[in-house]
């Protein structure tokens, strides 16, 4: 007989140990899989938010790979704005400034006042961003980030500008949670192609778009400020008009998109 103790497998002592040590091998793989994965989600979204810039620029063709996706993105320079001071800032990195989340933080955001708050959003960030398309040294198209609520969810998408500053050249939506068939067909490209032309500001340079209950008639004067509804989801399409106008504000990034535009048209 040897000296050793026999184990027993059966013991309540190695029982434990057992489902120690695999508890343990367990929660190692899972923490090593969320940190490897966060930096590929955190990849995926920048990825992401960069093909719906291009998107709403009209510079994104269908099947692009990621590689394709960066060297177009290459053609456009993110710019941020201090929406208190109207100015044109370096402090914040645009790749990494979030600014849905700046918005919910009330040391990064500032409270809207509710006769302001047309696109019911209560908070503005301090921060926003404007993507330039440029072309041999020059704007072409100016695309701004544009949020609002809408029947069900807060819509977050983007709105393409001609280098005027004035005329729509596209507008899509990457995150809402209106319901598909209705508020969802702000998705749908025949809905948005309604938007290319349009004129967002009248003449004084006020904020004028809107979208109606139903068809324009075009043969009405203004109808360049008008925009045909989506039928059976008038709550979410006249809420994407309010939050264009909100967004074209002054108090937002009218003043700066104006001094861009004068700039670039010197
Ligand atoms: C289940 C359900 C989901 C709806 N989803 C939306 C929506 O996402 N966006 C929207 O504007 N209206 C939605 N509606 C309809 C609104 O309640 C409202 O009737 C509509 O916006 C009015 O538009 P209309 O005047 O074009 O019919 C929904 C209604 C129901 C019953």
């Amino acid at each position: 007989m040897s000296g050793n103790k026999a184990i027993d497998k059966d013991s309540i002592s190695n029982v434990f140990r057992v489902v120690i040590g695999v508890s343990l091998v367990c929660s190692i793989m899972v923490a090593t899989s969320a940190v490897l994965l966060r930096e590929r989600q955190l990849a995926n979204q920048a990825l992401d938010l960069k093909k719906n810039v291009l998107v709403a620029a009209g510079k994104y063709k269908n099947g692009m790979q990621s590689e394709e996706i960066e060297d177009a993105f290459r053609l456009i320079k993110p710019i941020v704005v201090d929406f208190e001071k109207n100015t044109i800032t370096t402090e914040i990195d645009p790749v990494t400034y979030d600014m849905a989340k700046a918005a919910k933080d009330p040391d990064t955001s500032v409270a809207i006042p509710a006769n302001e708050d047309i696109a019911n959003l209560r908070r503005l960030p301090h921060y926003g961003i404007i993507y330039l398309y440029m072309l041999d040294g020059k704007i072409e198209k100016i695309i701004l980030p544009i949020s609002g609520l809408g029947l069900w969810s807060t819509l977050y998408g983007f709105i393409s500008l001609e280098n005027d500053g004035v005329t729509v050249s596209g507008i899509n939506f990457y995150e809402h949670s209106e319901t598909p068939g209705l508020g969802g067909e702000v998705d749908n490209t025949a809905w948005q192609k309604n938007w290319t032309g349009k004129k967002v500001y009248d003449a004084e340079g006020l904020p004028k778009i809107e979208v109606v209950k139903g068809s324009v008639d075009t043969s009405r004067s203004g109808s360049e400020h008008r925009v045909d509804g989506i039928s059976g989801a008038t709550i979410t399409a006249r809420a994407v008009g309010d939050m264009v106008r909100f967004w074209l504000s002054d108090a937002v990034y009218g003043k700066i998109l104006k001094s861009i535009t004068e700039e670039g048209n010197e």
